[in-house]
Formats: structure tokens, C-alpha cells, sequence
């Protein structure tokens, strides 16, 4: 434990009573962002929770019946319960958070929740613990299927050993989504000295290129933007202080797949969905431009074949034609029937990655 650590620990256990006492947004989000899936689950979960719950996105995503999910930085423990509803009594979630009023919040509320949820039995654990070591919560290697993050990793000192961890414990094929604030720039040294613009989620924000650098080195050499939107800075003396920073809210998805290239590159293939997901009869978003109507085939780069047929969406996917023959670069925005666009470190369009 740092410096950092204690820091945030005293923010989120003594200092928040509740989410009213955010200064900014960078701590709230839209509810229009749920899926109807988490949006039907969301008034099951006790009020004491959602009022200490602090999250910036949902990274909560489909087809997780029966998976092992692990929240890192879990708080009082929302996205953990919801998922542990959609995951069924066959699944298990995990919360692991550093902050004890958090973690004993969760584990009140627990017996609680299972009720509710009409379980027989609990399918959630909490650890008190640092997601920079989950070793020490006990997390083996290549044992979790879906790995999610609210607004958490902009918060740690050692951001590279939280992307090695989430690498180290995932399976083959398995899938990273988090939400997190961002930044246009390398953020000064003493904005993350600073415990509001920290506690704040804008202090420790991770600047878009160093993140997708950082990423590289750790194995997630392709991941993609799920949505980008922008955070204005409401607040009079954070805008003072900070304001020369443009802050967005980003949800983003990544596997664990060993030897996706760093371009989309093009060996004619194509994709079709077969609208099996549940909830998803018309179309998946695997990120915001690949838009996958069911029945309708559609090119793809060796990346996206990849992640769609190595991953557990694998089942609901025909891939057709593999890696033998290379045609050059693929355009991933032509190639696609766009629902929106990615937007890399300078806020210009892009096509894949971040
Ligand atoms: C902004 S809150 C988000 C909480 C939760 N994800 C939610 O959506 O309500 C940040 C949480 O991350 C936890 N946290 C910050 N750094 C951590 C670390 N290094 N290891 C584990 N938890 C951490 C804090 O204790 C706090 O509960």
C-alpha cells in the first residue's frame, strides 16, 4: 500500500457519504448507457448500495449465465450483485475492493441479495484486497471469464501492474470491459497528488495514447472503444484548476488473445451473427462501429474474426475463411455498417483500437 492508496481509501470509506457528495460527474452514469439486461436487474439491488455505488459507465456486458466474473474495485458492490444475477446460480462474481467500509457494505448486504435474487445459495464473494496483487485475494491464473471495472483503474499508482494482473487471471479468450474517465493529455504530477481531483476519478486519468501504449506491452494489443463520451468539468474551482484538460467517460473491451496484430489487417473475411445472444435477437455491438445485424454477413479484419470466434461470443458467430491469404490493410470504419465511430488520442476518427 502507498501514499495513493491510503488516500483514496480514506475518500471512498470516510470522506463520501453518498454519491451526492461528488463534486463532478466524473463519478455518475447516464442511465440511458444500461442494457434493458442490467436495467431490469438495477431495482432489485438494495438502496444502500446504489447510494454508495460511484461507477462512470456499465461494463457490465451479455452472455454471462454460468461464467466467473471478477469486478476490480467492486465499492459497495452494485455491478458484482447485477452480475451475479444475470450470471445465474451456476456463475460466481467476485468484488475485490482495498476500502473496508466498502467491502463490509457488500458482504451485508449479501444474504440480503441472494434472497431477493431467489438464489439457494450466495453466488457472490467479496475480497478485501489491492487489484494491482490478486494473487493475494486468492485469483489464479487463467481462471475468469469476464473481468469488469467501474471508474476504478484511473485511481491506482501502478496502472501497468493492473493490466499484467487482469492478463495473468483471465482464460484464453476471455474478455476485459471497464469504464473509466480519460484524458487528452499526460496529466500533471501534482494533479495526482491532489486528493479532491483525485478522489474525483480526474487526478489519476489516464491519457488515451499512453494507455493503448501501456496495453500493448501488457498483451491487449487491439482493444476498442464500446462508447466515448465527453465529461465537462461543472464544478468552479476543479475547472479552475484543471480545466485546460478535456476528460471523457470511455467503455472499453479487450480478450485475452494471444496474437492479434496491432492494424486491422484484411484476409477476406467475413462474419455473420446468428442473433442467439439472449437479449440481442437483432444485432451485437462488439464495439462502437462493428455493429453485427443476425443473418447479414459482413467483412471483417483478422482482429475481430479473431475475438469473435476465440472469445465466448464464439458460439453465436459463422466466421468464414481464416488466415492463409493476406489482401493488405483493412479499413475497419469502410468495412463496417457504422453505428459511430472510434476516436483515438487526438479526437480524430479511427478505426480499431484506442
Ligand atoms: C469510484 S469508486 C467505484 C466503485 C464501484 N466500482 C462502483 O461502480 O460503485 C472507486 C473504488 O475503487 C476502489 N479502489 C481504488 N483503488 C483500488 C485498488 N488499488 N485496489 C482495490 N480497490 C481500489 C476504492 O476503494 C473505491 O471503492
Amino acid at each position: 500500500m502507498n501514499e495513493t492508496h491510503k488516500s483514496v481509501q480514506e475518500h471512498y470509506g470516510k470522506i463520501l457519504g453518498s454519491k451526492n457528495d461528488l463534486k463532478t460527474k466524473s463519478c455518475m452514469c447516464d442511465q440511458d448507457a444500461y442494457s434493458k439486461e442490467v436495467r431490469d436487474v438495477l431495482p432489485l439491488v438494495a438502496d444502500e448500495i446504489i447510494q454508495k455505488s460511484y461507477g462512470c459507465g456499465s461494463p457490465i456486458p451479455p452472455l454471462l449465465e454460468g461464467i466467473t466474473l471478477l469486478d476490480l474495485g467492486c465499492g459497495s458492490g452494485r455491478d458484482v450483485f447485477v452480475a451475479s444475477k444475470l450470471a445465474g446460480p451456476k456463475g460466481l462474481a467476485i468484488g475485490v475492493d482495498m476500502t473496508e467500509e466498502q467491502i463490509a457494505l457488500a458482504k451485508s448486504c449479501q444474504e440480503k441479495q441472494r434472497v431477493i435474487f431467489g438464489f439457494d445459495e450466495s453466488n457472490v464473494v467479496f475480497h478485501l484486497g489491492y487489484m494491482e496483487n490478486l494473487r493475494d485475494a486468492g485469483i489464479e491464473d487463467d481462471s475468469i471469464d469476464v473481468v469488469i471495472s467501474n471508474c476504478v483503474i484511473n485511481l491506482s499508482p501502478f496502472k501497468e501492474d493492473v493490466f499484467k494482473e487482469i492478463w495473468r487471471v483471465l482464460k484464453p479468450g476471455g474478455e476485459l470491459i471497464f469504464s473509466d474517465v480519460f484524458a487528452d493529455r499526460r496529466m500533471p504530477e501534482w494533479a495526482a497528488k491532489n486528493l479532491t481531483l483525485l478522489g474525483e476519478c480526474l487526478g489519476g486519468a489516464m491519457y488515451v495514447g499512453d494507455f493503448r501504449r501501456l496495453m500493448g506491452r501488457v498483451g491487449f494489443v487491439d482493444c476498442r472503444h464500446v462508447s466515448v463520451s465527453p465529461l465537462p468539468i461543472d464544478d468552479e474551482e476543479i475547472y479552475r484548476q484543471i480545466g485546460f484538460v478535456s476528460f471523457t467517460q470511455r467503455t472499453i473491451r479487450a480478450f485475452k488473445i494471444e496474437g492479434l496484430e496491432d492494424a486491422c489487417e484484411d484476409y477476406g473475411q467475413t462474419a455473420v451473427y446468428d442473433g442467439g445472444i439472449p437479449g440481442l435477437p437483432h444485432f451485437f455491438d462488439l464495439d462502437d462501429h462493428h455493429r453485427f445485424f443476425a443473418g447479414k454477413p459482413k467483412l471483417v479484419c483478422g482482429n475481430t474474426a479473431a475475438m469473435l470466434s476465440q472469445s465466448r461470443y464464439g458460439k453465436f458467430f459463422k466466421i468464414l475463411g481464416d488466415i492463409a491469404v493476406h489482401y493488405g490493410a483493412f479499413d475497419c470504419a469502410e468495412g463496417s455498417s457504422s453505428n459511430g465511430h472510434a476516436v483515438n488520442a487526438s479526437g480524430q476518427s479511427s478505426a480499431c483500437g484506442c
